[in-house]
């Protein structure tokens, strides 16, 4: 039976283990968690482990802080992830890194973000370059239970990846902020409030996945001339409200890149 090991059961490793049992039921899972309370807590359908017992073929995810990686690879017997293809979740710890402490090059690193909890994660997944193609395929499976997986060969991609789909929704979230404000303040309950603004996100992103659809035709249909939507646009405009977005990307993309060292 194929085996998936999930160490770290924090908010990432708990999602992606729910996802697992509940999306490949035909897949052992198990989750390394050292904390007897944490473990006593986790979803019962899981095999619990108190540390990482290595086996040739496992699909390795770690899910833990990258701070904790070192006395995590520290603790494991020399060679004994030889076999094993190890699939990183951790922000800024590099293919080479991986690779050399774990012993093995058969390591990918990927970005997730926090809709993997409803199952709508926009994950990009980068392989080193020792991973056979079937070994992309199984990290790719694994990861496609908490949503959409883009494989990229590139590791640098990964700084612009973690700004734009990594750090994504919560920057999406402070803009909201600026809907959900208006809407309350205008009058709408803060309940009526949040589902205005989270229905028109939802909406615009399904029409932004049909084909041939770009944000900027969108808003620019949108925008008839002296119609209320160009009032808005042009106001954007003024402020510079596309910029001031560009900067926070360029931003959060070099804090990536300072933070992988
Ligand atoms: N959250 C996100 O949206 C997001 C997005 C992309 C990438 N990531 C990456 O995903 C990783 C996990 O993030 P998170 O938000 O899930 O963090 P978290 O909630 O703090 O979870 C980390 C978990 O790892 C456990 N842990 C620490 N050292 C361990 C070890 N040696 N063996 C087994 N378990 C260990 C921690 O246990 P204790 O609490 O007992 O120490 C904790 O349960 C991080 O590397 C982060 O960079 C997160």
């Amino acid at each position: 039976m194929e085996r998936i090991v999930v160490v770290g059961a924090g908010h990432m490793g708990s999602v992606i283990v729910r996802g697992l049992l509940d999306g490949m039921p035909q897949v052992e899972v198990v989750i390394v968690e050292p904390s007897a309370e944490r473990r006593a807590s986790l979803d019962g359908r899981a095999e619990l482990a108190a540390a990482y017992e290595p086996r040739p073929d496992d699909l390795l995810v770690l899910a833990i802080p990258p701070q904790a990686f070192d006395s995590f690879a520290d603790g494991l017997p020399r060679g004994a992830c030889a076999q094993t293809t190890v699939v990183s979740i951790m922000a800024g710890v590099r293919l080479d890194t991986l690779s050399s402490a774990l012993g093995t090059g058969t390591v990918l690193r990927a970005m997730p973000n926090l809709a993997s909890r409803v199952g709508q994660s926009m994950t990009v997944l980068c392989p080193g370059d020792a991973v056979p193609a079937a070994g992309v395929d199984r990290a790719k499976g694994a990861l496609s239970v908490i949503g959409k997986v883009l494989v990229v060969q590139d590791e640098s991609l990964l700084d612009p990846a973690t700004a734009v789909a990594g750090s994504g929704p919560a920057l999406v979230a402070y803009l909201a902020q600026s809907f959900t404000d208006f809407a309350h303040a205008s009058g709408f309950t803060a309940e009526d409030a949040l589902l205005l603004t989270s229905q028109v996100l939802r909406g615009t992103a399904d029409v932004l996945s049909e084909p041939g659809v770009a944000p900027e035709s969108l808003y620019q249909q949108a925008s008839t001339p002296n119609g209320t939507t160009a009032e808005g646009i042009a106001t954007l405009r003024e402020h510079r409200v596309r910029e001031s977005v560009g900067a926070a990307l360029e931003a959060t993309m070099e804090r990536a890149r300072e933070l992988a060292g």
